[in-house]
C-alpha cells in the first residue's frame, strides 16, 4: 500500500489528531476543511462567465432523427470543438437533454446502475425548420432549438416552461491532450479562462484535464424550488447570489452547521420547480462534484412590494434561474414536466426507481448509541424497555463492538456470544443492527483485508497501487464498489457461514460511505484515485456511498436466498439510493435548531425519492435537555426513520434516565408511533408503487395554496395526517396553518374540529403532539401496543373516519407478513379501499392480484363528526346482516362502533342509520 502523503509519524498524528477532534469537542464544522466555490477551481471558473452571448451554436444541418433521439451538432465557435446534442421525448412527460463532446479524446463518464432501465422514449417528430431554429414535438409539448446563440425552450400551448442556455452560461470543457493549449473556455474573445492553472491539477497525471460541464436553466413563473438534497437547509432552497451556490459533493462534515448550502453526507441531483399552476423536475445525473447556483429576479422583494409592482404595471413575470455546474461526465439531463407534483414523483421513480418497502420493523423503533459495551449492556437495555413498556424493535451496535474496527467480526471479549445475544433478541421478536463501514482495516490477520488484496478489489491510487486512507481502523483500504465483481464478492460476505456470529435478525448500517477518509482532501478520497476501468475518483463520487448500500442490500437478499427484504442504513446516498433502504441525517446536535432543520431535510429527501429519512433522536453531539429530548422523540415518532443515537461521549440516554414524568411521555411518544404502524406501512406501500413521499411539503397536498409553499415547520404523513411538532423550548402555544377552503381538519386527540385557510395558535403542554387527521381520510391505528411491532402482526385494527363537508371520506390499507419479497413475488398481500358515503362505510378490495390469509379483524370503528344514528348494522358480502354497540359523544360528534369484528380482508359495509 502506498502512504498518500507525509510519512507515517504526520500521518498517525493527522488522524490522531482528528479522531480526537470528533470524539472530544464541542467546536462547530471547521469551514476551512472545506471548499467554497471560490476554492474549487472548476466552480470558479465557470462561475466566472457571466451571462453574456454564448459561444455555442447548433448546427442545424446536422440534424439527424434517429429512431430514438433526435441528434444536432453544437460548436463552440471560439475553440472550434464539436459537441453532440441528442434529445429524448420520454414516456410519461419527460424529456432527456445529453450533451457529450462529439469527438472526445477519450470517453467522458456517464453514470452507470442509477436509471433502472433504459427510459423508454416516445416520438420525437421535426415540426418545424428555418434557418435559424427547428421545432421538435413531442406529445403536449414543444421544444424550439435556436441556432444562434444555442438554446433551447420548452413550450406546451401557448406558455414557456423552461429554457436552456437562455442566458448564454453553458460551458463544456473539452478533454484535451496536454500539449493543447486552445481557448477552450471562453464567451468572449479575449477572456479565456484557462483551467490548468489551479489547484484541482495538482494530482493530475491524465492528459485531458479539465473537464468540467455547466448549463443554465430558466424558469419564467416560478419563484419556489426545491430539492438537491442533502443540505441542512430551509426547505424552498434559496437563491444563492452573493453567497456560496448549493453544494453536492458527499462529504463527512464534521459537527455541520445549518441553513447554509454546504455540501452534507448525500447528493441526489433533482431540483422541483412549483408554482399554482404546476411542477417541474431538473434531474442533473452526473455523480461528480456539483455546485448549483440560484436566482431570482423576485428574491428580497416584500410581498409589499410585489403587489406594488402588480399594481403599477411594473409586474415582471417571476423567474427563477439556476445553473448546474459539475466537475467531469457530460451534461445528462432529464425535464421532468409534471403538471402535478404526483406526476413528477412517478415520473422521476420511472427513472430511478422507487422506496424500497421496508419490512415493519425497520419503521419501527431502534434504539441506538455509540456504544452499546457488550453483552450484558444489550441485555439490560432490552430488559428496560419492557421493565418500562416502552416498545422498541430494533437495537443497534456502532463501531465499538468489532475487533479492532474490522468489519463482520465481534470483540472477543464483549462480544463472546454474539449468536445467543441475537437469539434472545429473536425470542422477543427484535433484532440488531450492527455497523459495517467500507474502510477496511490493512492487516494481514484479517481475511476481509485479505482477500481484497489478493483479489485487486480496492480502489487505486494513480500510480495502481492500493489506495490507502485513515479511518476508525488506522490505515484502511476502499473497496471498489463500482466493480460488479466487488460488490458481489461483498454481498456473499453477508452470508452466515461468512459473517460469523450474525444470524437472519441482524441488519446493517453502513456509515462512513462518503467515503470518509480522514486524511484525504475535505475529509474524502483523492479525486485522482482510480476505479475500475480507469475512471478516477472524481468522476464517481458521488455514487459510492450508493454502491455500497446496494452491495449491502444484496447480501441480506443473498443470504435468505432471495426470500427476506434487506434493511440496510447509510449515510450518504446519491439517485437511486432509495432502492436499497434508509437514510438519516448523520451527526446532529442536541439543540432545537437542530431538531427544527430535521424537518426541511428528511422533507426534501423525500421530494427526491428517498422517503425512509429520519434524524438521530435527541442530537448526535452533546446532551439533550429532558425538555428537548421529548420534543425530540415527539417529532421523531413522526419521521419515516426513528432512531435514537448518541456520541460515545455523551451520557447514557435510555428514555427512562430522565425522571418518571418524561419517561412516560416518551413512551406515549413511542406508542402513538406504534398504532400509527399500519399507516405508516399503507404510506411506505404507496412510497414503493408510485414514488410519492411518505413525509410531505404541505404544497405537495395544497399545491395551489401560496401560504404552503414557505412552510418548514409542519407536513403531511401521506395524505392524511397534518403534523406541527413542537420545536421550541418552553413552548406555550404553536402555529398551525390549516389549509384548504372548506377543507376539514381534526385534532387525532381531543377530536375536535377546525375548518382550513386559517392559522390556528394551538396551546401545548409538554405532552402535546399537534397532529390533525384531514377531513375526508380514513386511517387504520393497531391500539393494542406490545413490546415489538412482529408482536402486533395479527392484532386488531381500528379504522377512524374523519368526514369531509360532504360527509364522505376514503382511505387504505396494505397488510403482508411485513418481511419477505411474498407480497411482491407471490401476490400476498391485502390490499383495502375503505370508503364512507351516504352513512355507509364500504370495505373492498383495492388490488384483487393480492391474497393474504390473517386472523386480524376490525374491533372498533371510530367516525368523527357525525350525529347520533338509531342503529348502526353490519353487513357482510354474504347478505348476514347484523346490529353493533356502539356510543356517541354529543360533545364531540364522536361515534364509536364496537366490535364489528370482521375479518380485515373481507367485504363488507356499515350501514349508519
Ligand atoms: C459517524 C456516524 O455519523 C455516527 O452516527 C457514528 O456513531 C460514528 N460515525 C461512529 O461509528
Amino acid at each position: 500500500m502506498a502512504a498518500l502523503a507525509g510519512g507515517p509519524l504526520s500521518l498517525r498524528w493527522v488522524v490522531l489528531a482528528w479522531v480526537t477532534l470528533y470524539i472530544t469537542t464541542t467546536k462547530a464544522v471547521d469551514r476551512s476543511n472545506f471548499k467554497t466555490c471560490e476554492q474549487s477551481a472548476f466552480c470558479k471558473r465557470q462561475r466566472n462567465v457571466k451571462a453574456e452571448n454564448s459561444p455555442y451554436r447548433a448546427l442545424l444541418n446536422s440534424l439527424e432523427v434517429t429512431e430514438k433521439s433526435i441528434k444536432l451538432q453544437l460548436i463552440n465557435e471560439v475553440n472550434k470543438v464539436p459537441l453532440l446534442l441528442e434529445v429524448y421525448g420520454l414516456q410519461g412527460n419527460m424529456t432527456r437533454i445529453k450533451i457529450n463532446e462529439l469527438n472526445p479524446v477519450k470517453p467522458r463518464y456517464e453514470v452507470q446502475d442509477v436509471l433502472i432501465h433504459d427510459p423508454p422514449t416516445v416520438p420525437l417528430a421535426v415540426v418545424g425548420k428555418d434557418e435559424g431554429s427547428v421545432e421538435l414535438g413531442f406529445g403536449l409539448y414543444k421544444m424550439i432549438v435556436t441556432a444562434k446563440p444555442f438554446r433551447m425552450d420548452i413550450t406546451t400551448g401557448n406558455e414557456l416552461l423552461l429554457s436552456l442556455n437562455s442566458r448564454g452560461l453553458m460551458v463544456f470543457e473539452h478533454l484535451r491532450k496536454r500539449k493543447d493549449s486552445r481557448n477552450h473556455f471562453t464567451n468572449s474573445p479575449g477572456s479565456a479562462i484557462h483551467g490548468c492553472s489551479n489547484s484541482e491539477t495538482a494530482h493530475s497525471v491524465q492528459p485531458v484535464r479539465p473537464t468540467s460541464v455547466g448549463l443554465d436553466f430558466s424558469l419564467p413563473g416560478f419563484e419556489h424550488v426545491y430539492g438537491i438534497p442533502e443540505h441542512a437547509d430551509t426547505l424552498k432552497l434559496k437563491t444563492t447570489d452573493g453567497g456560496d451556490p448549493y453544494r453536492l459533493y458527499n462529504l463527512d462534515v464534521f459537527q455541520y452547521e445549518i441553513y447554509n448550502p454546504m455540501a452534507l453526507y448525500g447528493a441526489i441531483p433533482l431540483m422541483l420547480a412549483h408554482n399554482a399552476r404546476r411542477t417541474l423536475g431538473i434531474f442533473w445525473l452526473n455523480a461528480a462534484e456539483t455546485w448549483v447556483d440560484i436566482s431570482s429576479n423576485t428574491a428580497g422583494k416584500t410581498l409589499f412590494g410585489k403587489m406594488l409592482d402588480y399594481v403599477q404595471g411594473a409586474n415582471e413575470i417571476p423567474q427563477t434561474d439556476v445553473r448546474w455546474i459539475s466537475e467531469s461526465g457530460i451534461i445528462d439531463v432529464f425535464v421532468l414536466l409534471g403538471p402535478s407534483p404526483f406526476d413528477i414523483f412517478k415520473q422521476y421513480a420511472s427513472l430511478t426507481g422507487t422506496q424500497a418497502l421496508p419490512p415493519l420493523f425497520a419503521i419501527s423503533y431502534h434504539q441506538c448509541r455509540w456504544n452499546y459495551n457488550d453483552e450484558d449492556d444489550v441485555r439490560s437495555v432490552d430488559a428496560g424497555f419492557d421493565e418500562q413498556d416502552i416498545p422498541y424493535d430494533v437495537i443497534w451496535l456502532d463501531i465499538e463492538h468489532t475487533d479492532g474496527k474490522r468489519y463482520f467480526t465481534w470483540d472477543p471479549n464483549k462480544f463472546p456470544n454474539p449468536k445467543d445475544m441475537l437469539q434472545s433478541l429473536a425470542a422477543k421478536k427484535r433484532k440488531m443492527v450492527s455497523i459495517v463501514d467500507p474502510h477496511i482495516k490493512i492487516d494481514s490477520g484479517y481475511k476481509i483485508h485479505n482477500a481484497l488484496q489478493s483479489k485487486n478489489l480496492y480502489v487505486k491510487t494513480k500510480d495502481g497501487s492500493d489506495y490507502e486512507g485513515w479511518c476508525w481502523p488506522g490505515s484502511a483500504g476502499y473497496p471498489d464498489f463500482t466493480n460488479p465483481e466487488m460488490r458481489s464478492w461483498w454481498a456473499a460476505m453477508f452470508a452466515y457461514d461468512q459473517y460469523e456470529g450474525s444470524l437472519d435478525n441482524l441488519y446493517t448500517w453502513n456509515d462512513m460511505n462518503e467515503p470518509s477518509v480522514f486524511n484525504g482532501p475535505e475529509v474524502t478520497m483523492h479525486k485522482d484515485a482510480v476505479h475500475m476501468d480507469g475512471w478516477e475518483h472524481r468522476d464517481v463520487h458521488n455514487l459510492y456511498a450508493f454502491y455500497v448500500q446496494m452491495a449491502t442490500a444484496e447480501g441480506q437478499i443473498q443470504r435468505s436466498g432471495g426470500t427476506e427484504r434487506p434493511f440496510v442504513l447509510t449515510r450518504g446516498v446519491f439517485a437511486g439510493s432509495q432502492r436499497y433502504g434508509a437514510v438519516w441525517t448523520g451527526d446532529n446536535s442536541a439543540e432545537w435548531d437542530h431538531l427544527k432543520v430535521s424537518l426541511p431535510m428528511c422533507l426534501s429527501l423525500g421530494l427526491a425519492g428517498l422517503s425512509f429519512c429520519g434524524a438521530d433522536i435527541g442530537g448526535f453531539f452533546k446532551h439533550p435537555s429532558p425538555e428537548l429530548l421529548v420534543r425530540w422523540y415527539q417529532a421523531g415518532a413522526y419521521q419515516p426513520f426513528f432512531r435514537a443515537h448518541a456520541h460515545l461521549d455523551t451520557p447514557r440516554r435510555e428514555p427512562w434516565l430522565f425522571g418518571e414524568e418524561n419517561k412516560l411521555l416518551i413512551r406515549a411518544a413511542v406508542r402513538e408511533r406504534y398504532t400509527l404502524l399500519p399507516l405508516w406501512y399503507t404510506f411506505f406501500y404507496r412510497a414503493y408503487k408510485t414514488g410519492e413521499p411518505v413525509m410531505r411539503p404541505m404544497w405537495v397536498e395544497f399545491p395551489e395554496d401560496v401560504e404552503t409553499f414557505n412552510l418548514d415547520e409542519q407536513y403531511m404523513l401521506g395524505n392524511a395526517l397534518l403534523v406541527r411538532p413542537v420545536l421550541e423550548q418552553d413552548a406555550r402555544g404553536v402555529q398551525v396553518y390549516l389549509p384548504g377552503k372548506g377543507q376539514l381538519w381534526f385534532d387525532v386527540h381531543s377530536h375536535q374540529k377546525y375548518t382550513g385557510s386559517q392559522t390556528l395558535y394551538v396551546p401545548v403542554t409538554l405532552s402535546t403532539i399537534p397532529v390533525y387527521q384531514r377531513g375526508g381520510t380514513i386511517i387504520a391505528r393497531k391500539e393494542r401496543v406490545r413490546r415489538s411491532s412482529s408482536c402486533m402482526h395479527s392484532d386488531p385494527y381500528t379504522l377512524y373516519i374523519a368526514l369531509n363537508a360532504q360527509h364522505a371520506a376514503e382511505g387504505e390499507l396494505f397488510i403482508d407478513d411485513g418481511h419477505t419479497f411474498n407480497f411482491e413475488k407471490k401476490n400476498e398481500f391485502i390490499h383495502r379501499t375503505f370508503s364512507f358515503a351516504n352513512n355507509s362505510l364500504t370495505s373492498r378490495c383495492a388490488d384483487p392480484v393480492g391474497r393474504y390469509d390473517t386472523t386480524a379483524w376490525v374491533e372498533r370503528v371510530v367516525i368523527l363528526d357525525v350525529r347520533r344514528p338509531s342503529s348502526v348494522v353490519i353487513k357482510l358480502s354474504g347478505g348476514a346482516e347484523s346490529s353493533l354497540e356502539f356510543e356517541h359523544n354529543p360533545d364531540t360528534a364522536v361515534l364509536t362502533v364496537r366490535k364489528p369484528a370482521v375479518n380485515v380482508g373481507a367485504d363488507w359495509t356499515l350501514h349508519v342509520r
